[in-house]
């Protein structure tokens, strides 16, 4: 974690920032290490600002991913100062230092420098069958009342941004664990009362690896950017379930 020394006015408002980034090729590294640059930055910049800069200005190698640049795609979730969060919608006022620490996303394989390998991530995604679970099509409109949809309207702002998954202890120390963000995914179905698989869906995760694993840490649902309760997705869900016992 960096230190707490406070962000390092220059004239015009700039600031010098410090950027210490996780480095790793996988071609000549046999460990991760930490590279150092200084920027002249705006404390209204964004830490992908500062990542395309130092990529554009200083280091055409350093990999990460980004694509939307405004907190829609998910693809530019990274460790900053101790924290996962996605690096367009943390600015640099946002921090009282003017040192930020960007490592990968935690509990994934790193691929290249901030890249980290989700195959897993999507896999176990893609497990929770993301997708409405109904018969034949009606003749007009499936109907969903208004207070059913409200049950969703939390959940469906998931981006994929993996940082809840990232960022939960339980992940770290338990590779078979579903994850949070695969449990908020099905949430979105379990409750949603067009779906017709729900008996299915709740039994997938009733079990060691499943919601039971969660032991409350919250901070799945500290580091979401979309403001998702995450744990208590999850704890409903378990709810849910000793329901049906
Ligand atoms: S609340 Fe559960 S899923 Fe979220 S971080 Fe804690 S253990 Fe992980
Ligand atoms: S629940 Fe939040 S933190 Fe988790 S993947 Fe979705 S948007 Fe990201
Ligand atoms: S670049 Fe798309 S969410 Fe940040």
């Amino acid at each position: 974690m960096a230190g707490k020394a406070m962000p390092q006015q220059m004239g015009n408002h700039e600031m010098i920032a410090v950027f210490k980034i996780q480095r790793f090729d996988p071609e000549k590294d046999k460990e991760p290490y930490f590279q150092t640059f200084e920027l002249e930055a705006e404390p209204e910049m964004r830490i992908l600002d500062c990542l395309n800069q130092i990529k554009w200005t200083r280091d055409g190698t350093l990999a990460y991913r980004w694509s939307c640049g405004h907190g829609v795609c998910g693809s530019d979730a990274v460790r900053i100062n101790g924290r996962c969060a996605l690096a367009c919608k943390r600015l640099l006022k946002h921090y009282d230092t003017n040192e930020f620490v960007i490592e990968p996303l935690p509990n994934f394989p790193v691929q290249k420098d901030l890249l980290v390998d989700l195959s897993k991530f999507y896999e176990v995604y893609h497990s929770m069958r993301p997708y409405l679970i109904a018969g034949a099509p009606p003749e007009k409109e499936r109907v969903q009342n208004p207070e059913d949809r409200k049950m969703l309207d939390e959940v469906i702002r998931c981006i994929l941004c993996a940082c809840c998954t990232a960022a939960c202890p339980v992940t770290g120390e338990n590779p078979d664990f579903v994850g949070p963000a695969a449990i908020v995914r099905a949430f979105r179905y379990i409750f949603d009362a067009r779906d017709e698989d729900r008996p299915a869906r709740l039994k997938a995760l009733d079990r060691p690896n499943g919601v039971w694993a969660c032991v409350n840490h919250f901070e799945c649902t500290r580091v979401c950017p979309k403001d998702i309760r995450v744990t208590w997705s999850i704890n409903r869900i378990k709810r849910e379930l000793g329901n049906h016992k």
